[in-house]
Formats: C-alpha cells, sequence, structure tokens
C-alpha cells in the first residue's frame, strides 16, 4: 500500500515497537512522547526499553528518516491518516483502569486530528472505552477503532512481525479494513467485530492465561507434596494439543503490566454488570497465595530471616524485558527485606547507580557473584538465561551456606546439587 503518515502516541512498550514496525513498511512514522527522559532518549537514538533487536531496528529506522520522534503530541499528529493510541491504563485503587491518559490524549488532539483520520486504540481498555474516545472526540469524520494488543514483553519484535491473530474492533467497516490493510501478514486470522467485543478479547485472554499459569503454580506443590514430579506432569498434561505446552512451567507468580492490572479491571467490569467472573477472583487470589508461598519456602530454606543474607538473581517479571512494574521478583526482595533478611539483588537490566524508586531501598549489585558472596541462600526470580550460565562452583565457594532457591526451575538440579548446592526448585524431584 501507498505509504501513510502516521502518528504513534506513547513511546512505551507497546507504542515504540509499533512505530518501529511501521515505519520498517515503509510508512512515515511520528512518535509523540511526553515523558521527558523517554522522549530525551529517544533523541539521542537511543531505546528506554529493553527489548531484543528493539535497538537495532530504531538505528536502521532513524538512519532511513521515516521515524521521528517528538514531545509535542498536536505537532505529532499534524496531517497523520492514522494515530496509534498507546498510552497506559493504569490501575486506579478500586481495580478499575484509569482512563484519563486516554481521554486526555483524545481530548488534546480531538480538534486538531486531519478530516477522515482513523484513532487505533492499541491500549487495553475495558469495554465501552471506543465509544467513550467517539464521544471525547465528538467527530463524525474521525473513527475509532479497537485493535487491542497482543504481543509479550521479551519477544515484542517477533511477535509484532508473526502475529497469531488481528482483531478490529470497528463500528465502521471501512475504517477497520484501512487498519488491516496497514498490516504485512496476509495469512493472519482477521476478526473483524464489534469494539465491545474487541475489548472483551484482549481481557478474557489476559484473564484466561492468568488462570492457566495460577492453576500450574498451584499443581506444582501440589505434586511436591503428592509425590509426583512436576515436570513430566506438565509435559505429558501439554501433550494434549486441547491443553497445549505453552505457560506450562512454574513460577514465581504472575506479574507484569498486563496481567494484575487486567485481570483486576475485568473483576471490575464484572462487578458492574452484576456478572461475577469468579474463576478470574480465583485465579488472582491463588497468585497472592501463591507469592507468600514462595516467600515461606525461601523462609524455610535459611531459617529464620533475621540471621540470613538472601542473594536475588532476578527482578523484572520475566526474562527479555527491563519492566518491573507489579514484578513478584520486586515484591519477594521487600517481603524477604521487610522480615529481616540481608538482601542483595542483581538483574541484568537494573545499574547499580540509578536505582529507580521502586527498588530504592534494595542492595542493588553489579553481578550474580556478588549477589551470592557470604549468602545463605540464592533466590532466582526471573528466567534470565544468563543466569544458567553463571559460574555456580565459584558461587557455592563464596556463599555462607550454598543453598538455591530456583523459583523459575531453571537450572538442573543433579548438576547443582553435584557442585555442591542444596538445591529446591518448585514441583519436587
Ligand atoms: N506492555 C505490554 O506488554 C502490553 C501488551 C499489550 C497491551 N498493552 C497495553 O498497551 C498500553 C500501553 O502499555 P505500555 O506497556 O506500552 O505502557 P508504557 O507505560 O510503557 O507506555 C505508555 C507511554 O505513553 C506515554 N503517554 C501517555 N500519554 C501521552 C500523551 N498524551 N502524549 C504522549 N505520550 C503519552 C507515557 O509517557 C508512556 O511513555 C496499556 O494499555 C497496556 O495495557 C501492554
Amino acid at each position: 500500500m501507498a505509504a501513510k503518515q502516521i502518528c504513534v502516541i506513547g513511546a512505551g512498550y507497546v507504542g515504540l515497537p509499533t512505530a518501529l514496525l511501521l515505519a520498517r513498511s515503509g510508512h512515515r512514522v511520528m512518535v509523540a512522547e511526553r515523558d521527558p527522559q523517554r522522549i530525551a532518549c529517544l533523541e539521542q537514538g537511543v531505546s528506554p526499553i529493553h527489548e531484543p533487536g528493539l535497538q537495532e531496528l530504531l538505528d536502521q529506522e532513524i538512519a532511513s528518516h521515516r521515524l521521528h520522534f517528538s514531545s509535542n503530541t498536536i505537532k505529532a499528529i499534524a496531517g497523520c491518516d492514522f494515530v496509534f493510541l498507546c498510552v497506559e491504563t493504569p490501575p486506579l485503587p478500586d481495580g478499575s483502569a484509569d482512563l484519563n491518559p486516554l481521554i486526555n490524549a483524545a481530548r488534546e488532539i480531538g480538534p486538531a486530528l486531519k478530516q477522515g483520520c482513523i484513532l487505533v486504540k492499541k491500549s487495553t481498555a475495558p469495554i465501552g472505552t471506543t465509544a467513550l474516545l467517539e464521544q471525547v472526540l465528538d467527530r463524525n469524520d474521525v473513527s475509532v477503532v479497537s485493535n487491542p494488543e497482543f504481543l509479550r514483553e521479551g519477544h515484542a519484535i517477533y511477535d509484532l512481525d508473526h502475529p497469531d491473530r488481528i482483531v478490529i474492533g470497528a463500528r465502521n467497516r471501512e475504517a477497520g479494513e484501512a487498519v488491516v490493510s496497514l498490516t504485512t501478514h496476509p495469512d493472519v486470522p482477521i476478526f473483524m467485530t464489534t469494539p465491545e467485543s474487541a475489548e472483551t478479547i484482549k481481557y478474557a485472554s489476559n484473564a484466561f492465561l492468568a488462570t492457566k499459569v495460577s492453576f500450574m503454580n498451584d499443581l506444582a506443590f501440589f505434586c511436591e507434596s503428592a509425590g509426583a514430579d512436576f515436570a513430566t506432569v506438565a509435559a505429558a498434561m501439554g501433550a494434549d494439543p486441547r491443553i497445549g505446552h505453552s505457560m506450562m512451567d512454574a513460577g514465581p507468580g504472575w506479574g507484569g503490566s498486563c496481567f494484575p492490572k487486567d485481570t483486576r479491571a475485568l473483576l471490575h467490569v464484572g462487578a458492574t454488570f452484576q456478572q461475577p467472573l469468579q474463576v478470574v477472583r480465583a485465579a488472582v487470589d491463588a497468585n497472592t497465595h501463591h507469592i507468600e508461598r514462595i516467600i515461606e519456602l525461601v523462609a524455610s530454606e535459611t531459617g529464620p530471616l533475621h540471621d540470613a543474607v538472601i542473594g536475588i538473581l532476578g527482578l523484572t517479571f520475566k526474562a527479555g524485558t527491563n519492566d518491573r512494574r507489579d514484578s513478584p521478583a520486586v515484591f519477594i526482595a521487600h517481603a524477604l527485606q521487610a522480615r529481616g533478611a540481608t538482601v542483595r539483588a542483581y538483574d541484568p537490566t537494573v545499574m547499580t547507580s540509578e536505582p529507580d524508586i521502586d527498588i530504592h531501598n534494595l542492595d542493588i549489585v553489579a553481578t550474580a557473584e556478588v549477589a551470592a558472596m557470604g549468602a545463605d541462600a540464592l533466590v532466582i526470580l526471573t528466567e534470565w538465561p544468563q543466569f544458567v550460565t553463571a559460574d555456580y562452583s565459584a558461587m557455592a565457594l563464596s556463599m555462607r551456606s550454598p543453598t538455591i532457591v530456583d523459583a523459575r526451575n531453571l537450572l538442573d538440579p543433579d548438576e547443582m546439587r553435584a557442585r555442591g548446592f542444596r538445591y529446591r526448585g518448585l514441583g519436587g524431584m
């Protein structure tokens, strides 16, 4: 298709990769970002986000001159055929999604949008938000299309390149088809539906996946008590195509910027419709309980926490991202510290020089080896591949008590035991 003029509002974990792929497809893309730190990074050609392949693509698209950045949203949307809304929708104290970033952006740009422009809502927002944006814009000549995003952090570029489905919620079919025409994936299933269905698909998908993870985390502890081998149980269950092999691992609990806020927002919407989603409620409660169970597991391995020195490996909610929003790893590190343990934490994406507010009171160290020194336990909370290849023999020698609590089942238990560790994974064996 002919190159379009596109603005992406919000250079976050969704907006920046989306903008880069649109630019790579030949479109002229303006990225509007109001966070001074993020825009400063981008203007220097540096990605503020850790995501495989992102920096390389950023270099390439800046060099192509198809990609530009601005902190002035109104200037950025001037003359645009499409405007992608990729702003945050964080949780409010009652669990509902805060729609202010979306509404404020729509209010700000509404009068300045070019006639015939299509506003594409990629942000995850509750059922009825597309209708709300239409009201806020109050423009008959501008269409709003809900096009929820399903990318996984740590795989953002790959997922945008290989989507498993494209969901379009549009009241104006022509506008929906125009959004589809931007995609370069002719063989991908396209679900052309109403905005309300598109919004529901996104929340239901995340809630279903969170439920699956909660189930597997519960099952890991069940297997341990039952004398069953969780890894074999999960592999054999996953061989049933109705169950599948993905998201069948045990871990320290689900977190990140999506599952916690989206399950809470869905529960809130369910309550307003007087349709309590009891399975989702159970998944949320099970996750809270599971995170506590991991803390107890660490305590059971170290003895009294006020005497314990604990090395934490990993603070992000998963590998491949620098996102720590609602990370169980951060919660667990703080909880162990609050219960008296001396905690030293290492994560490959965290600089020791500039600990952010969420981790400013943790002792952040520069290597896994430093985290292990003099420790009573090493606790693996993020599945970073570099933790597999670390020098555990040397670490065992430097620890006060060589114990590993592997909340990601990342390491080979027999190998760790052969290196002198007391090893504790999830799910027995
Ligand atoms: N992170 C994910 O993995 C993921 C996946 C799918 C969907 N989503 C959804 O996508 C949305 C964005 O998520 P994210 O993780 O990219 O958020 P983010 O916080 O990383 O990025 C949002 C960005 O938008 C900017 N912004 C807000 N209002 C603005 C305005 N008026 N003008 C210019 N910039 C503005 C913010 O400064 C921020 O940098 C959320 O609704 C989220 O639920 C996220």
